[in-house]
């Protein structure tokens, strides 16, 4: 027989195993959670949690004039206190390179990113879901096409999820992306791609496990997929786009809908997480007309992850033991609130860091731990 009087472990384990397993569960915060579980097709366990939140920054809103001088471009300022904030800054970088040193073969126009092209906007739109986003704009100058990319500071994601409630505006000839990128250039690149081309059919977006072409030129065919938005969504509509990274397939979501995976050529090596909006005149992005525009706006952005850096080993101190390893199992997908977590579980097993499948995979995880401490209890 099993002893459940004499174990609190188990008390605490059952106790939280039934509430997850009939109710809500409860919302926390990052300091409470030992790592997250996520849901999809492919499920993980992360360690890290970061949610950037741009819906409600009305004191930063305002759009910049583009700067039509191309030093001055790359030379300006931020477009408002927010991204000096540390909020912002200890995450993410505005870039200021552009293509002169190495455009793609067929490139047409010179690319030079500026911050003037970052800014907080107010959110115009009827019934407005939030009173301002995030938005990185590209516009095509007379002498060179303007354009944005923030870069993670951090090179060491290893494995993540990451989804933004995100929309693509603005005119053809453009690109706007979110991805993950470890160095390397053509066949040495491990880059895992969401792109919106805006000449493209709305309906219409393209996930990719770079290299796509052969140094050759040749298309490879299996790193590369055309999805299909769901419901009749088009990238011009607000709509959850993630990306999750694992060992072994890059899956892609819209709305909770996979819509697509790529298991060929995998990234393998830490990398940053990266959001762009460009154009270089070539025949992938399209060549944008004199003074038109596109743009990538983006409400709220949040990642579930593991890193190879320092910064976890930081947050781990800070936790002093309170939810070490995997005894306190968090989850981001099951939350009544955007952007905070909710508890599902907590135990003294420590073994519970092993993969579940979905709501019925979890439920089972809590069986088997319960049914092995009956049987060592
Ligand atoms: C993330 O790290 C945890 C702790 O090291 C590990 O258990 C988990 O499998 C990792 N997740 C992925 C997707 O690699
Ligand atoms: C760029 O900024 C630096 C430092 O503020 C300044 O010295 C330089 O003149 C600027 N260049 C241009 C082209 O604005
Ligand atoms: C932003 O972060 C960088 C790198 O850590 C640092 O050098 C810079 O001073 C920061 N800027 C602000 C305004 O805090
Ligand atoms: C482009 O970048 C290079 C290298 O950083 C820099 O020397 C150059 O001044 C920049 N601007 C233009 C217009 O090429
Ligand atoms: C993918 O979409 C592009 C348009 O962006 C199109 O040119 C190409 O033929 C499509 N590829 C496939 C395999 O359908
Ligand atoms: C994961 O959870 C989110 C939030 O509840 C939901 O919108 C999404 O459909 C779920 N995704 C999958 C793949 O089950
Ligand atoms: C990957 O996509 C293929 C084709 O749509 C599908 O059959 C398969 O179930 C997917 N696998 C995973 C693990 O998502
Ligand atoms: C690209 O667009 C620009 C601006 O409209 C135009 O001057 C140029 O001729 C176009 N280039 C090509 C290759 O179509």
């Amino acid at each position: 027989m099993p002893r459940l009087s004499t174990s609190p472990s188990l008390v605490l384990l059952v106790s939280a195993y039934l509430r997850f397993a009939t109710g809500t569960p409860s919302l926390t915060d990052d300091s409470q959670c030992g790592c997250y579980l996520t849901n999809g097709t492919i499920t993980g366990y992360f360690t890290e949690h970061k949610f950037f939140d741009f819906r409600s920054l009305d004191q930063y809103q305002g759009v910049p004039a583009p700067i039509t001088d191309i030093d001055a471009s790359a030379n300006a300022s931020v477009t408002s206190d927010y991204f000096n904030s540390a909020e912002w800054n200890s995450s993410w970088s505005l870039q200021a390179w552009n293509t002169s040193g190495g455009a793609r073969g067929d490139a047409t126009v010179l690319r030079v990113n500026s911050p003037n092209n970052v800014y907080i906007e107010k959110n115009t739109d009827p019934s407005p879901a939030s009173k301002t986003y995030l938005t990185l704009r590209t516009e095509r100058l007379p002498d060179f096409q303007t354009a944005a990319e923030v870069e993670s500071r951090s090179k060491t994601y290893h494995f993540l999820s990451v989804r933004m409630l995100a929309r693509t505006v603005g005119s053809a000839g453009a690109v706007t992306a979110m991805f993950t990128y470890s160095g390397g250039q053509g066949a040495d690149v491990q880059e895992a791609d969401l792109e919106v081309i805006t000449g493209d059919p709305q309906g219409l977006v393209h996930y990719t496990n770079q290299p796509s072409v052969t140094s050759g030129g040749d298309v490879i065919p299996d790193a590369t997929q055309n999805a299909t938005l769901p419901d009749g969504l088009g990238w011009s509509d607000w709509a959850v786009h993630r990306f999750d990274w694992t060992p072994t397939q890059s899956t892609w979501y819209v709305d909770g809908v996979r819509t697509g995976n790529i298991s060929f050529q995998v990234p393998r090596d830490p990398a940053q997480v990266i959001l762009n909006s460009w154009s270089d005149g070539g025949q992938w992005t399209g060549n944008m007309s004199l003074h038109d525009a596109a743009y990538l706006q983006i409400q709220w952005l949040e990642m579930v992850y593991n890193s190879t850096g320092a910064e976890p080993a930081q947050r781990r101190s800070l936790l002093s033991g309170r939810a070490e390893g995997c005894k306190a199992v968090c989850s981001v997908d099951e939350t009544s609130k955007t952007g905070t977590p909710v508890m599902l579980w907590t135990s003294g097993a420590g073994r519970a860091c092993v993969r579940g499948s979905g709501m019925a995979g979890w439920i089972t995880v809590g069986l088997v731990l319960g049914m092995a401490y009956m049987s060592v209890g």
